[in-house]
Protein backbone atom coordinates (compact mmCIF):
# COMPACT_ATOMS: atom_id res chain seq x y z
CA UNK A 1 0.00 0.00 0.00
CA UNK A 2 2.97 2.10 0.22
CA UNK A 3 3.60 4.80 -2.19
CA UNK A 4 0.30 4.00 -4.04
CA UNK A 5 0.26 7.54 -5.92
CA UNK A 6 4.30 8.20 -5.63
CA UNK A 7 4.76 9.22 -9.33
CA UNK A 8 8.88 10.02 -8.47
CA UNK A 9 11.60 8.06 -10.39
CA UNK A 10 8.99 7.83 -13.49
CA UNK A 11 9.00 9.14 -17.02
CA UNK A 12 6.09 10.88 -18.24
CA UNK A 13 5.08 11.94 -21.80
CA UNK A 14 2.50 14.64 -22.14
CA UNK A 15 1.34 15.80 -25.51
CA UNK A 16 -0.32 19.07 -25.69
CA UNK A 17 1.42 19.35 -22.10
CA UNK A 18 2.03 23.10 -22.84
CA UNK A 19 -1.15 24.91 -21.71
CA UNK A 20 -4.84 23.95 -20.77
CA UNK A 21 -5.50 20.42 -20.07
CA UNK A 22 -2.24 18.59 -20.30
CA UNK A 23 -0.58 21.35 -18.31
CA UNK A 24 -3.10 20.76 -15.76
CA UNK A 25 -2.02 17.17 -16.17
CA UNK A 26 1.60 17.42 -16.09
CA UNK A 27 1.06 19.96 -13.09
CA UNK A 28 -0.54 16.79 -11.46
CA UNK A 29 1.88 14.11 -12.82
CA UNK A 30 5.02 16.66 -11.34
CA UNK A 31 3.52 17.23 -8.25
CA UNK A 32 3.43 12.94 -7.29
CA UNK A 33 7.23 13.46 -8.58
CA UNK A 34 7.15 12.28 -11.74
CA UNK A 35 9.98 13.42 -14.63
CA UNK A 36 8.38 15.05 -17.74
CA UNK A 37 8.30 15.52 -21.60
CA UNK A 38 6.33 18.26 -22.66
CA UNK A 39 5.46 17.24 -26.57
CA UNK A 40 3.88 20.21 -28.74
CA UNK A 41 4.65 22.57 -31.81
CA UNK A 42 4.61 25.47 -30.02
CA UNK A 43 8.30 26.51 -28.69
CA UNK A 44 8.26 29.26 -26.73
CA UNK A 45 5.27 27.96 -24.99
CA UNK A 46 6.69 24.48 -24.30
CA UNK A 47 9.93 26.24 -23.02
CA UNK A 48 7.75 28.55 -20.52
CA UNK A 49 5.59 25.21 -19.51
CA UNK A 50 9.05 23.71 -18.63
CA UNK A 51 10.66 26.29 -16.34
CA UNK A 52 7.43 26.71 -14.45
CA UNK A 53 7.59 22.91 -14.32
CA UNK A 54 11.41 22.63 -12.64
CA UNK A 55 10.52 25.83 -10.48
CA UNK A 56 7.20 24.80 -8.71
CA UNK A 57 7.61 20.93 -8.45
CA UNK A 58 12.08 20.68 -8.51
CA UNK A 59 11.30 17.77 -11.14
CA UNK A 60 13.17 17.32 -14.43
CA UNK A 61 11.48 18.21 -17.61
CA UNK A 62 12.29 18.52 -21.27
CA UNK A 63 10.45 20.09 -23.91
CA UNK A 64 9.96 18.22 -27.43
CA UNK A 65 8.74 19.81 -30.60
CA UNK A 66 6.48 17.57 -32.21
CA UNK A 67 3.64 17.74 -34.64
CA UNK A 68 2.04 14.45 -33.34
CA UNK A 69 0.37 13.97 -36.78
CA UNK A 70 3.83 12.88 -38.08
CA UNK A 71 5.12 9.49 -37.76
CA UNK A 72 8.74 10.10 -38.06
CA UNK A 73 8.64 13.37 -35.34
CA UNK A 74 6.57 11.04 -33.13
CA UNK A 75 9.21 8.45 -33.14
CA UNK A 76 12.36 11.49 -32.93
CA UNK A 77 10.25 12.34 -29.80
CA UNK A 78 9.68 8.95 -27.95
CA UNK A 79 14.11 8.66 -29.06
CA UNK A 80 14.62 11.94 -27.47
CA UNK A 81 12.74 10.98 -24.07
CA UNK A 82 14.51 7.53 -24.14
CA UNK A 83 17.86 9.52 -24.34
CA UNK A 84 17.32 11.70 -22.37
CA UNK A 85 15.91 9.72 -19.41
CA UNK A 86 16.54 6.28 -20.39
CA UNK A 87 12.58 4.80 -19.46
CA UNK A 88 9.23 5.46 -19.95
CA UNK A 89 6.72 5.25 -17.63
CA UNK A 90 3.45 7.12 -18.43
CA UNK A 91 2.01 8.83 -22.10
CA UNK A 92 -0.49 11.19 -22.28
CA UNK A 93 -2.40 11.51 -25.50
CA UNK A 94 -3.55 14.56 -25.05
CA UNK A 95 -2.93 17.00 -27.88
CA UNK A 96 -6.05 18.24 -29.65
CA UNK A 97 -7.85 20.52 -31.68
CA UNK A 98 -11.52 21.38 -32.90
CA UNK A 99 -13.54 22.68 -35.95
CA UNK A 100 -16.75 23.23 -35.46
CA UNK A 101 -19.46 23.35 -38.19
CA UNK A 102 -22.14 21.53 -39.27
CA UNK A 103 -21.47 17.98 -41.41
CA UNK A 104 -22.68 19.09 -44.70
CA UNK A 105 -20.18 22.10 -44.79
CA UNK A 106 -17.02 20.23 -43.75
CA UNK A 107 -13.63 19.50 -46.50
CA UNK A 108 -11.65 16.32 -46.17
CA UNK A 109 -8.61 18.44 -45.08
CA UNK A 110 -10.62 19.39 -42.27
CA UNK A 111 -11.38 15.77 -41.73
CA UNK A 112 -7.57 14.74 -41.65
CA UNK A 113 -6.76 17.46 -39.89
CA UNK A 114 -8.64 17.24 -36.53
CA UNK A 115 -8.83 13.09 -37.19
CA UNK A 116 -5.25 13.08 -37.12
CA UNK A 117 -4.20 15.33 -34.77
CA UNK A 118 -6.88 13.64 -32.30
CA UNK A 119 -7.08 10.27 -33.27
CA UNK A 120 -3.68 9.05 -35.64
CA UNK A 121 -1.62 10.59 -33.18
CA UNK A 122 -2.54 8.25 -30.29
CA UNK A 123 -2.05 6.01 -32.53
CA UNK A 124 1.32 6.67 -33.48
CA UNK A 125 2.69 7.69 -30.02
CA UNK A 126 1.05 4.49 -28.06
CA UNK A 127 3.05 2.49 -30.63
CA UNK A 128 6.01 4.32 -30.46
CA UNK A 129 6.36 4.07 -26.92
CA UNK A 130 5.11 0.29 -26.60
CA UNK A 131 8.74 -1.20 -27.33
CA UNK A 132 10.20 0.68 -24.27
CA UNK A 133 7.11 0.19 -22.19
CA UNK A 134 6.97 -3.65 -22.50
CA UNK A 135 10.84 -3.88 -22.45
CA UNK A 136 10.56 -1.92 -18.73
CA UNK A 137 7.79 -4.76 -17.50
CA UNK A 138 4.81 -2.17 -17.78
CA UNK A 139 3.52 0.92 -18.69
CA UNK A 140 0.78 3.75 -18.28
CA UNK A 141 -1.28 4.91 -21.48
CA UNK A 142 -3.98 7.52 -20.91
CA UNK A 143 -5.92 9.09 -23.40
CA UNK A 144 -8.00 12.38 -23.68
CA UNK A 145 -11.71 11.88 -24.80
CA UNK A 146 -14.36 14.30 -24.16
CA UNK A 147 -17.95 14.41 -23.16
CA UNK A 148 -18.16 14.06 -27.12
CA UNK A 149 -16.98 10.72 -26.75
CA UNK A 150 -20.42 9.89 -24.87
CA UNK A 151 -22.90 12.32 -26.46
CA UNK A 152 -23.26 13.90 -30.02
CA UNK A 153 -23.61 17.42 -31.42
CA UNK A 154 -24.88 19.29 -34.70
CA UNK A 155 -21.24 21.00 -34.96
CA UNK A 156 -18.74 18.62 -33.58
CA UNK A 157 -18.70 15.59 -36.16
CA UNK A 158 -15.33 15.52 -36.43
CA UNK A 159 -14.18 15.98 -32.90
CA UNK A 160 -16.92 13.50 -31.89
CA UNK A 161 -15.38 10.97 -33.84
CA UNK A 162 -12.48 11.16 -33.10
CA UNK A 163 -12.85 11.57 -29.17
CA UNK A 164 -15.19 8.18 -30.04
CA UNK A 165 -12.52 6.29 -31.43
CA UNK A 166 -9.54 7.19 -29.00
CA UNK A 167 -11.68 5.59 -26.44
CA UNK A 168 -12.25 2.33 -28.73
CA UNK A 169 -9.08 2.72 -29.33
CA UNK A 170 -7.64 2.72 -25.94
CA UNK A 171 -9.74 -0.26 -25.28
CA UNK A 172 -8.20 -2.16 -27.87
CA UNK A 173 -5.55 -1.52 -27.13
CA UNK A 174 -6.01 -2.24 -23.06
CA UNK A 175 -7.01 -5.82 -24.34
CA UNK A 176 -3.69 -6.38 -26.47
CA UNK A 177 -1.36 -4.86 -23.91
CA UNK A 178 -2.64 -6.38 -20.19
CA UNK A 179 -0.20 -9.45 -20.74
CA UNK A 180 2.47 -6.50 -20.57
CA UNK A 181 1.22 -5.00 -17.56
CA UNK A 182 0.37 -1.76 -19.48
CA UNK A 183 -2.77 -0.02 -18.33
CA UNK A 184 -4.39 2.16 -21.17
CA UNK A 185 -7.36 4.40 -19.88
CA UNK A 186 -9.18 7.29 -21.12
CA UNK A 187 -9.74 10.61 -19.21
CA UNK A 188 -13.06 12.13 -20.43
CA UNK A 189 -13.11 15.84 -19.54
CA UNK A 190 -15.95 18.07 -19.15
CA UNK A 191 -16.10 21.82 -20.08
CA UNK A 192 -12.97 23.19 -18.85
CA UNK A 193 -12.12 26.75 -19.28
CA UNK A 194 -8.76 26.52 -21.46
CA UNK A 195 -7.82 28.37 -24.94
CA UNK A 196 -10.17 25.86 -27.05
CA UNK A 197 -13.30 26.25 -25.18
CA UNK A 198 -12.45 30.07 -25.13
CA UNK A 199 -12.64 29.83 -28.92
CA UNK A 200 -15.98 27.79 -28.27
CA UNK A 201 -17.16 30.69 -25.80
CA UNK A 202 -17.01 32.88 -28.75
CA UNK A 203 -18.34 31.36 -31.23
CA UNK A 204 -21.37 30.13 -28.84
CA UNK A 205 -22.64 33.40 -26.46
CA UNK A 206 -24.54 31.30 -24.63
CA UNK A 207 -22.21 28.45 -23.80
CA UNK A 208 -20.80 29.72 -20.95
CA UNK A 209 -23.83 29.93 -18.77
CA UNK A 210 -25.35 26.86 -20.56
CA UNK A 211 -22.84 24.72 -19.18
CA UNK A 212 -23.06 26.45 -16.00
CA UNK A 213 -26.86 25.22 -15.98
CA UNK A 214 -26.03 21.66 -17.28
CA UNK A 215 -23.27 20.95 -14.57
CA UNK A 216 -24.24 19.70 -11.37
CA UNK A 217 -21.13 21.60 -9.34
CA UNK A 218 -22.51 24.43 -11.19
CA UNK A 219 -19.33 25.47 -13.03
CA UNK A 220 -16.68 25.40 -15.63
CA UNK A 221 -13.91 22.87 -14.60
CA UNK A 222 -9.87 24.41 -14.48
CA UNK A 223 -7.18 22.25 -16.13
CA UNK A 224 -5.80 21.36 -12.31
CA UNK A 225 -9.08 19.16 -11.76
CA UNK A 226 -7.67 16.96 -14.06
CA UNK A 227 -4.94 16.68 -11.81
CA UNK A 228 -6.09 14.16 -9.37
CA UNK A 229 -7.19 11.62 -11.95
CA UNK A 230 -4.47 11.86 -13.74
CA UNK A 231 -1.92 10.86 -11.23
CA UNK A 232 -4.74 8.22 -9.91
CA UNK A 233 -4.53 6.82 -13.89
CA UNK A 234 -0.30 7.13 -13.99
CA UNK A 235 0.35 5.48 -10.84
CA UNK A 236 -0.12 1.61 -9.71
CA UNK A 237 -3.25 2.91 -7.63
CA UNK A 238 -4.77 2.32 -11.17
CA UNK A 239 -2.73 -0.91 -11.53
CA UNK A 240 -5.93 -3.46 -11.75
CA UNK A 241 -8.17 -0.25 -13.66
CA UNK A 242 -7.93 -1.34 -17.72
CA UNK A 243 -9.56 0.05 -20.50
CA UNK A 244 -12.19 2.50 -18.60
CA UNK A 245 -12.90 6.16 -20.06
CA UNK A 246 -13.45 8.16 -16.84
CA UNK A 247 -15.34 11.22 -16.73
CA UNK A 248 -13.82 14.67 -15.04
CA UNK A 249 -16.66 16.53 -15.45
CA UNK A 250 -18.51 18.07 -12.37
CA UNK A 251 -21.20 15.64 -13.22
CA UNK A 252 -22.38 16.56 -16.76
CA UNK A 253 -22.30 13.00 -17.93
CA UNK A 254 -24.67 11.51 -15.24
CA UNK A 255 -27.50 14.65 -15.09
CA UNK A 256 -30.41 14.30 -17.12
CA UNK A 257 -31.09 18.31 -18.08
N1 LIG B 1 -11.19 22.20 -22.80
C1 LIG B 1 -12.17 21.32 -22.74
O1 LIG B 1 -13.27 21.62 -22.26
C2 LIG B 1 -11.96 19.92 -23.21
C3 LIG B 1 -12.97 19.00 -22.94
C4 LIG B 1 -12.78 17.69 -23.34
C5 LIG B 1 -11.61 17.30 -23.96
N2 LIG B 1 -10.64 18.24 -24.22
C6 LIG B 1 -9.41 17.74 -24.85
O2 LIG B 1 -8.32 18.05 -24.02
C7 LIG B 1 -7.13 18.12 -24.82
C8 LIG B 1 -6.45 19.43 -24.54
O3 LIG B 1 -7.29 20.49 -24.94
P1 LIG B 1 -7.31 21.91 -24.25
O4 LIG B 1 -8.71 22.26 -23.99
O5 LIG B 1 -6.31 21.96 -23.17
O6 LIG B 1 -6.89 22.83 -25.48
P2 LIG B 1 -5.60 23.71 -25.79
O7 LIG B 1 -5.29 24.59 -24.64
O8 LIG B 1 -5.88 24.31 -27.12
O9 LIG B 1 -4.45 22.63 -25.92
C9 LIG B 1 -4.23 21.87 -27.05
C10 LIG B 1 -2.83 21.33 -26.96
O10 LIG B 1 -2.56 20.45 -28.04
C11 LIG B 1 -1.34 20.83 -28.66
N3 LIG B 1 -1.42 20.47 -30.07
C12 LIG B 1 -2.40 20.79 -30.95
N4 LIG B 1 -2.11 20.32 -32.17
C13 LIG B 1 -0.92 19.66 -32.05
C14 LIG B 1 -0.09 18.96 -32.97
N5 LIG B 1 -0.42 18.82 -34.27
N6 LIG B 1 1.07 18.42 -32.51
C15 LIG B 1 1.42 18.57 -31.21
N7 LIG B 1 0.67 19.21 -30.30
C16 LIG B 1 -0.49 19.76 -30.72
C17 LIG B 1 -1.21 22.32 -28.41
O11 LIG B 1 0.13 22.76 -28.40
P3 LIG B 1 0.84 23.49 -29.67
O12 LIG B 1 -0.17 24.42 -30.25
O13 LIG B 1 2.04 24.15 -29.08
O14 LIG B 1 1.21 22.38 -30.59
C18 LIG B 1 -1.79 22.42 -27.00
O15 LIG B 1 -0.80 22.13 -26.04
C19 LIG B 1 -7.59 17.96 -26.26
O16 LIG B 1 -7.44 16.61 -26.65
C20 LIG B 1 -9.06 18.32 -26.19
O17 LIG B 1 -9.79 17.74 -27.21
C21 LIG B 1 -10.80 19.53 -23.87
Amino acid sequence: MKGLFDLKGKVAIVTGGNGGIGLGIARGLASAGANLAIAARNEAKTAQAVKGLQEEFGVKAIGVKVDVKDEKQVKDMVKKVLDTFGRIDILFNNAGTNIRKLPQEYVVDEWEEVLNVNLRSAFLCSQAVYPAMKAAGGGKIINTGSMTSIFGAAKVMLYSTSKGGIVQMGRCLANAWAQDNIQVNAILPGFINTDLTRQGRKDIPELEERVNARTPAGRWGEPDDLAGTAVFLASKASDFVTGVALPVDGGFSIAML
